[in-house]
């Protein structure tokens, strides 16, 4: 793995008006919090309700990751053979990447949500689709899906396998096959299994446990395990965390990938104060585990949710209510984060960059660029950017591809060009930075990576 150096700041001076408020809130939000430790917070999106209330402002501004909650599942991107149907899907990256938000993929293999035509397929033919669906779909979207649920819920709750259409027809090896198939059509994205009532320590969990151990022993390409984490108030498991970590020290990473907190509905006073104190738990036990990578809240609003369909009588899971108000529970989750949400500002703000060096400027800043994967055609990169010694409420880094690398997927960020001379902005989210605080963005590229000199300009 090459590692590049990387280097000092900044551009020559820039004058430059900036207006915060209004135009996006997500310096305040979820994501901007999270960001703060590289992490994301992301929601579950469906494409249909982005006109409802305050549903597309608030998906826009308070996430830095989103899930499709239905259109990247078979049933809706291949409903007969052959015959694809992107429409949904293209809509959700599309505005995910407008907003700078990272994307989950949701889901490849899973006997849910999955058309008849692929069930009544013959062994040969349907190793065969599954294949074609994952090769078809990951190269669609290669490079810009940092993460995919390559196999979902595959397991019962007593640790067996599920005996699903794919078990019962292919055997224990169709999920090794799958991680196969996704690696080589996406070798940038982070291959994911994931299930649900897998947050305690319990035959579930200690089944994939075993799998992904004998993955990792086997060299199966698997890089994560997704925890749905749809609970219920008041339980919360106490060994999450404890969980989670045995997880990490496997060397994969976990995430929770589903997260929502039901109660007997109507909510009162007494149950939203207990799902606070849970929504906290649950994201203190992914920020206390250094690979758990970030949280993904199943839904925004309580107006529209899967639960009381499944669960009658049982709702009120999210963060906020059917009016759109946020709920304690969002404050819950902030503070486990151990974050705080800054206030929206709405001052006007005229920031002149200098020319920085060591010790920090006022008003400057500097970034790092490092190169923290690499493979055959392709690698990873991250850049750090770190406030000089003032805050700065905006930044832009430039750099220079000398090897005719280009990016094919950047995260936390946003780049006009994608090759050559390269100059990425921050994200709505992440942009103000203290005084020596820094953040992070990164992207994942094609050709061989060089180690460019990488400036920072405030913006
Ligand atoms: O699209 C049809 C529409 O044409 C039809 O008129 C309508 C009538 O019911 O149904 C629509 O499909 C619904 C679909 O969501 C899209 O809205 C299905 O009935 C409904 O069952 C489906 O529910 C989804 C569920 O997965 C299916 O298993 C939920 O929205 C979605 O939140 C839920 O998500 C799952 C994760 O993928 C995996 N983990 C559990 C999680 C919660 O169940």
């Amino acid at each position: 793995m090459a590692v590049g150096a990387g280097v000092l700041s900044i551009a020559a001076a820039a004058t430059l008006a900036v207006t915060a408020p209004g135009t996006s809130s997500a310096a305040s939000g979820l994501g901007g919090v999270a960001e703060a430790s590289g992490r994301y917070v992301g929601t579950a999106v469906d494409p249909g309700r982005v006109n409802d209330g305050s549903y597309g402002t608030i998906l826009d501004t308070e996430f830095n990751s989103v899930t499709a909650e239905n259109a990247m599942k078979w049933d809706a991107l291949q409903p007969s053979q052959g015959q694809y149907n992107w429409t949904n899907a293209d809509t959700v990256m599309r505005r995910a990447e407008a907003n700078g938000q990272m994307v989950r993929g949701h889901t490849l293999v899973w006997h849910s949500q999955t058309p008849q035509w692929v069930q009544n397929l013959s062994t040969t033919q349907l190793r065969q689709a599954m294949v074609d669906h994952i090769t078809t779909v990951m190269t669609r979207y290669k490079g810009r899906i940092a993460h995919w649920d390559v196999v979902n819920e595959a397991f019962n709750d007593d640790g067996s396998r599920r005996q699903s259409f794919w078990q019962q027809k292919l055997g224990d090896s169709y999920i090794a096959d799958a991680f196969r198939a996704a690696r080589a059509a996406d070798p940038s994205a982070k291959l994911y299994i994931n299930d649900y009532s897998t947050d305690a320590i319990n035959s579930k969990s200690t089944a994939i446990y075993n799998l992904v151990s004998q993955f990792k022993q086997q060299g199966v390409p698997i890089d994560g395990v997704g925890f749905q984490a749809h609970l219920i108030i008041n339980q919360v498991p106490s060994n999450f965390q404890q969980n989670l970590q045995r997880f990490a020290d496997l060397g994969l990473d976990v995430a929770i990938t589903e997260l929502d907190i039901r109660m007997q509905t109507p909510p009162d006073a007494a149950k939203l104060a207990t799902q606070k104190s849970d929504y906290q738990k649950s994201f203190a036990a992914c920020w206390a585990v250094t690979r758990c990578k970030g949280v993904t809240i199943w839904g925004i609003t309580d107006k529209f949710s899967w639960i009381p369909d499944v669960f009658p009588g049982q709702g009120a899971a999210l963060l906020w209510n059917e009016s759109y108000q946020k709920k304690s529970a969002y404050d819950g989750s902030v503070a486990g984060m151990g974050g705080t949400v800054p206030p929206p500002t709405t001052t006007t703000t005229t920031t002149t960059t200098t020319t920085s060096g060591n010790p920090p400027v006022p008003g400057a800043c500097a970034a790092t660029y490092r190169v923290t994967n690499q493979w055959q055609g392709g690698f990873q990169a991250e850049v750090r950017v770190t406030a000089g010694s003032s805050a700065i409420t905006g930044w832009a880094v430039s750099w220079t591809f000398g090897n005719g690398e280009r990016i094919t997927q950047i995260w936390n960020a946003t780049a006009a060009s994608t090759s050559g001379a390269v100059t990425a902005r921050n994200a709505a989210y992440n942009g103000r930075l203290g005084a020596g605080a820094s953040t992070t963005f990164g992207f994942t590229g094609s050709g061989t990576p060089g180690t460019p000199t990488a400036t920072c300009a405030t913006a």
